[in-house]
């Protein structure tokens, strides 16, 4: 596995694999590697023969009092577990040559953006899909892969490479969960474990919304307050939204059916977990 830290440097790489006819597999993360990541390099090897993961703590897509500072960090074991998958480049950089002094351009998906993490985070996706659209640009992939984990992010990132014509196929692939059934996620190691336990009640309340949903009870608000109550149940527990939406067009339904997802936002301290399941599925 090779580890190149300049945006330059990637980018002549990625262009050579390209002119010799090599297909890029993309995963972009801000790194601490868990099963989740794992999960989208395993699928990037089989779709690609050039299979780089980008590690990158963003400090664009977190806001003013967020977790930039706290946000776990560990380049010597992502490096371990991306090659244990057979990543074949693993592109680290920096603030300073990603936006060097001067740098004044941003990439904005309006509409989508508008509801769910967004009303929350105003300038996240902003810093999401200026980054992307720049690690596009970096790294050349046929094919990115993403978690359906960030629901919102996923559809955003679609629209975009779709509006401004990214000669990128976006894969999205599902949620990845511990044996207990919490999403994965970089920030469940920064919850106390009174918190660890509480925040089961995410995909506790998702599992009794989506049982409630497939035994006929389709009204979006009566399974937002079945969901309400369950995780108010836990004392740490501070939720942000909790809300139903059509999957493509995010916006809010009233009623539940095939193409609805029900996502939520939940602080415990000042981790703050989303999770999301399309509730007639089963979880
Ligand atoms: P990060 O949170 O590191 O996530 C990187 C990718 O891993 C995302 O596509 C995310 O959806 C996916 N992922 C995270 N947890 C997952 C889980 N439990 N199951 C399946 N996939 C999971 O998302 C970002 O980084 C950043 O916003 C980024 C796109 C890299 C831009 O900075």
């Amino acid at each position: 596995m090779r580890i190149v830290e300049s945006p330059e440097a990637m980018q002549r790489l990625a262009l050579d694999a390209r002119r010799q006819g090599r297909t890029i597999a993309f995963v972009p993360t801000m790194g601490y590697l868990h099963e989740g990541h794992l999960s989208l390099l395993r699928e990037g090897r089989r779709r690609g023969n050039l299979l780089v993961l980008s590690v990158f703590v963003n400090p664009t897509q977190f806001g003013p009092g967020e977790d930039f500072a706290s946000y776990p960090r560990d380049l010597e074991r992502d490096a371990e577990l991306a090659r244990s998958v057979g990543t074949d480049v693993l592109f680290t950089t920096d603030a300073a040559a990603m936006y060097p002094a001067g740098y004044a351009t941003s990439v904005t998906v309006e509409g989508l953006t508008d509801t769910l993490c967004g009303r929350s985070r105003p300038t996240h996706f902003r810093g999401v899909t200026t980054v992307v659209s720049k690690l596009f640009n970096i790294v050349q992939p046929d094919v990115a892969l993403f978690g359906r984990k960030d629901f919102q992010q996923l559809a955003v990132i679609r629209r975009m490479s779709r509006d401004l014509n990214f000669p990128v196929d976006i894969v999205g692939l599902p949620i990845v969960r511990e044996t207990d059934g919490l999403a994965m996620s970089s920030r469940n190691v920064r919850l106390s474990p009174a918190q660890r336990q509480q925040a089961l009640a995410l995909v506790e309340a998702l599992r009794q919304a989506s049982a409630a949903a497939r035994a006929g009870e389709t009204a979006a608000a009566a399974l937002i307050e079945l969901v309400r109550r369950r995780i108010e149940a836990e004392p740490d527990a501070r939720i942000d939204y909790i809300q139903i939406c059509h999957a493509d067009s995010l916006q809010d339904m009233n009623t539940v059916d095939e193409q609805t997802v029900m996502l939520l936002a939940v602080r415990f301290g000042d981790v703050r977990l989303i999770d999301n399941h399309q509730l007639m599925k089963e979880l």
